[in-house]
């Protein structure tokens, strides 16, 4: 983790728009393959959490396989990091604290979504943000929705290539947790 972290500082300097970036795979029930970005939020430096609505795909596929693999692409640097562990849910504090950490437009909007549910068009979104304004006018906190919540991944397995050589013999190193050691493996590319 020490290492991820410091590749994702290195990004941010490097001038990454969004080095908090990660690419999210999930599988669902029937084992189908599901892709999708979300922030990446760091959880006392040793796991990786991200924050969802309950109600979205991710969720539903977490719930009937925890085991997930996230990959961070910092173009900047050409670097790549793929983390694969089992998510797990946030606590309900932890989560609620990165619900208050948003913006106001943003809790608003947490309110108004319904994550991965098909709606008639755009309009829908719109009402029912206006409806959240009306609902908790400026100045008035706005409640931690019962639909929000977040997860926390677990690494058993990290992988980081740094790319960008002539030769495209990419640097690949591969950590793998065995029992309570990580042991490091070089990959021939
Ligand atoms: C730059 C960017 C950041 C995003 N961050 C998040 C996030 O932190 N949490 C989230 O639930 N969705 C985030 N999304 C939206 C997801 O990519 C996705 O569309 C949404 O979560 C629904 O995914 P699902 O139906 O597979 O669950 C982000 C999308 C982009 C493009």
């Amino acid at each position: 983790m020490r290492l991820l972290l410091s590749w994702q500082a290195a990004a941010r300097e490097a001038g990454d728009p969004q080095a908090d970036l990660m690419a999210l795979s999930t599988t669902d029930a029937s084992g189908e393959p599901r892709l999708r970005n979300v922030s990446m939020k760091p959880i006392e430096d040793h796991l990786i959490g991200f924050v969802t609505d309950g109600r979205s795909g991710k969720a539903r596929d977490i719930a009937a396989r925890p085991r997930v693999a996230v990959m961070f692409t910092w173009m900047t640097l050409r670097r790549q990091v793929t983390v694969r562990g089992a998510a797990v849910r946030m606590s309900e504090e932890r989560a609620a604290r990165e619900f208050h950490r948003r913006s106001r437009p943003a809790r608003l909007g947490s309110w108004a979504s319904h994550q991965s549910a098909p709606i008639t068009d755009r309009g829908v979104l719109d009402a029912a943000f206006a409806a959240a304004e009306r609902r908790w006018p400026e100045g008035t906190p706005v409640p931690v929705p019962p639909h929000w919540t977040g997860y926390v991944i677990d690494p058993a397995e990290f992988e980081f290539v740094q790319a960008g050589r002539p030769d495209r013999l990419h640097d690949r190193d591969r950590y793998r947790l065995a029992g309570d050691t990580w042991v490091r493996q070089v990959l021939g590319s």
